[in-house]
């Protein structure tokens, strides 16, 4: 699924031993996989796509697929007890198990992949239906976290054998989310470097930006992170690990509450943050909020730029500038009961940075979430 960006020379190190098309899909373990479906489609505005499961034949899961323009989620629940899916939702409660990588060549990126040092999670394999094939492989990364490459040009099917169309009456309208913009792992302490490498020497990727302590910290809390590319620029990956701080950080609030390394964010882009902010809002999703104080000197920061400052003051949607023009982004509230994954919703008007002039309003915001939970 490709971002529609155009490439800064800062990707162009990047070593191209590792062609990836983009991000094909996000399965998370969801402890009720309807349930979950009717909240996408409900607050975020996904459509339904694709269902597997007592239906379909699968007596193990049920899976529901939604989408929304280039991003698709796979909502996935076991059908009895002792599974691999119920055993991870058990540890680490909902969240992101299969970051998959859309490929040409399932099989060459495993190989390349494991004989770089990857530890194998899934041999290529192929299945079929009336559609065509798909070839699918695997390899972990950080926590529980794996990878899947996916070969779908052989299939003209609505999202994978297994899987038949799911077609409810039920259709919310889309709100305007397109592609995935980059995604987040939160790492252990001192671990960040090792997953970074990883990256590098396994999947080809180039490392874009750093941020410390120093960039990152606020009077209680601090995090390290390092932003990894792949050749093409369109999967970014920022990893953070947390910093020595007078409290506890989110990072390490984070790790506590999935007993693990995992996917601290996914950031969705918009063309049009403010009206998707704005249904978002209508629909009952919930947003990390800063002080009114921060629009009285945002201009002063920013500089000129094409919105108004009344609505995004409205709204909570933070504004940063970089070298090559601004951005805007929000954040959820986690989206489930352990305060672990949430969104950002973001909308780049130039900017190839993460937003990092707001970073310290932001910390402050959830570090009041935190004192809130009583977890700081
Ligand atoms: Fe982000």
């Amino acid at each position: 699924m490709e971002t529609p960006t155009q490439l800064p020379k800062i990707y162009a190190d990047a070593k191209d031993f590792m062609p990836l098309n983009g991000t094909d899909y996000l399965e998370l373990y969801v402890g009720n996989s309807r349930q979950a479906a009717h909240y996408y489609q409900t607050a975020f505005g996904f459509q339904p796509l694709a269902y597997s499961g007592l239906a379909t034949g699968n007596r193990e899961t049920e899976s529901y697929v939604v989408v929304q323009d280039k991003i698709r989620l796979v909502l996935t629940s076991p059908l009895k007890s002792g599974t691999e899916v119920g055993k991870h939702i058990d540890m680490h409660g909902d969240g992101v198990r299969v970051v998959a990588l859309w490929v040409d060549d399932a099989t060459y990126a495993y190989n390349t992949a494991v004989e770089k040092g990857a530890k194998s999670f899934l041999e290529p394999y192929t299945t079929e239906d009336e559609n065509g094939k798909v070839v699918r492989s695997g390899i972990h990364t950080y926590g529980e976290t794996v990878h899947i490459f996916v070969e779908r040009k052989d299939y003209q099917g609505v999202f994978l054998p297994g899987f038949e169309a799911w077609e409810p009456n039920y259709r919310p309208s889309s709100i305007g989310l397109k592609y995935v913009d980059h995604m987040v792992g939160n790492v252990e302490l001192g671990r960040m470097n090792e997953w970074v490498d990883f990256y590098r020497n396994v999947l080809g990727f180039t490392q874009i930006i750093s941020f410390d302590d120093k960039d990152i910290s606020t009077e209680y809390t601090a995090l390290m992170s390092k932003v990894v590319s792949n050749g093409n620029g369109r999967i970014k990956f920022p990893i953070n690990e947390p910093a020595e701080g007078r409290k506890k950080s989110q990072i390490e609030e984070y790790l506590d509450f999935y007993e693990g390394a995992g996917v601290q964010h996914i950031a969705v882009a918009t063309d049009d943050i403010i009206s998707t902010v704005k249904e978002l809002t209508a629909r009952g999703v919930e947003f990390l909020r800063v002080p009114h104080t921060y629009y009285d000197t945002v201009t002063d920061r920013v500089g000129k730029i094409d919105e108004d400052i009344a609505p995004l003051r409205e709204l909570g949607i933070l504004v940063d500038r970089d070298d090559e023009g601004y951005l805007l982004q929000i954040f959820t509230k986690p989206i489930e009961p352990r305060p672990t994954m949430f969104f950002e919703i973001i909308q780049r008007k130039g900017a190839t940075s993460f937003g990092k002039g707001n970073f310290k309003a932001l910390f402050e915001a959830i570090e009041r979430e935190q004192e809130l939970r009583g977890t700081l």
